[in-house]
């Protein structure tokens, strides 16, 4: 290889080089001993007297261009990682990628079931009203879910109405029907608070779905239609589901809802109690009073509303035995899904 080609590779892999070690090997490439360079130094006695002076003024030239490419990078590193207090030849350290939360998904899940059967998703406030927590929904002034140990009550000032974290994404119904007119199908995933003590079914903190339909002749069997289909959409075709009479003063009639266990299909196992069914929501017929409180003229309206815990679906979803892990975040729980 002659000097210029020497010189123009050398150049070229000293602008690449991005470590001290990589400089260090160059130098010793292009300076040692063994380099060609000195090859080349080494044998001007065996040349002509003409071509020595020429070969050895080249030879050296190149030499010094290389020495000093090679150290003005060296330097330019040490200024770097001394200026910075970093040190840029160290390997980088790898960002880890984050990811949703598995509360997250479940809820977007949970939506987008009713989103694709034409619901729109809205979401309400954590803080609340007094009356939309509780007396636009029909739940009497001496229903127990209003003490302070089952809602958080918010400090309010004195003749204003009380302000509470919301017990349950229902007070949006409230708050939709008193803005809109029906046809009326709404989803509302979001967070909600109970003062609970902590244990593997219980949390201070939850999520919900609350989901509700108003129209004209809208009947208990649109609700149950509607919940069957969600139910094969989000856990699988082979899921069964049935109605059991409850109580609840915001509907009537009112119904809590079981699935087929979707552990033991149904035959009975510990999950399930061996009763072979787990429940998964509330529902029922919305109750004339609070189309009352909405100001709806009475008897225009019918519709259906239910309500379901996240947690506990997801737990149910992907067999997961204690509600705490959901929010301690280990990543070694989180990264699973
Ligand atoms: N709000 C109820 C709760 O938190 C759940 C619920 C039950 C919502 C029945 C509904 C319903 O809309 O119809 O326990």
């Amino acid at each position: 290889m002659d000097i210029t080609n020497i010189k123009i590779i050398a150049e070229k892999e000293i602008a690449q080089a991005v470590t001290l070690e990589e400089l260090e090997t160059l130098r010793i490439k292009y300076l040692g001993k063994k380099s060609q360079l000195s090859k080349v130094l080494s044998g001007l006695g065996k040349l002509s007297q003409q071509e020595r002076p020429l070969v050895g003024k080249a030879a050296n030239e190149c030499k010094i261009i290389i020495q000093s490419l090679l150290e003005e990078k060296v330097s330019a590193f040490k200024i770097n990682s001394a200026e910075s207090g970093v040190d840029i030849t160290l390997p980088g350290i790898r960002k880890e990628l984050g990811k949703e939360h598995i509360i997250s998904t479940v809820l977007k899940d949970i939506s987008d079931v009713f989103v694709k059967m034409g619901f729109c998703v809205v979401q309400g406030p954590e803080i609340e009203t007094e009356f939309n927590n509780f007396t636009g929904l029909n739940i009497p002034l001496d229903h127990p879910s209003r003490e302070s140990f089952d809602t958080f009550y918010i400090k309010t000032e004195k003749n204003r109405e009380r302000l509470l974290l919301r017990s349950h994404t229902s007070p949006v119904q409230i708050r939709v029907m008193r803005e809109n007119k029906p046809p009326l199908a709404v989803v509302v995933p979001g967070k909600v608070y109970r003062p609970d003590a902590v244990d593997a079914s219980h949390s201070f903190m939850f999520h919900q779905v609350e989901g509700f339909l108003v129209d004209k002749n809208i009947k208990f069997s649109d609700l149950k239609g509607m919940l069957q289909k969600f139910a094969v959409e989000f856990f699988g075709s082979q899921i069964k589901m049935r109605f059991r009479p409850h109580f609840f003063p915001f509907t009537e009639p009112s119904a809590e809802a079981d699935i087929s266990c979707i552990i033991c299909q149904g035959r009975g196992c510990s999950v399930c109690g061996r009763k072979g069914w787990l429940e998964i929501l509330g529902a029922g017929m919305i109750h004339p009073n609070v189309f009352k409180h909405v100001g709806y003229k009475q008897g225009a309206y019918s519709g259906f509303a239910f309500g379901m815990g996240v947690e506990r679906i997801a737990m149910l979803k992907y067999g997961i035995n204690d509600i705490r892990l959901f929010f301690e975040n280990d990543k070694r729980f989180l990264k699973q899904f």
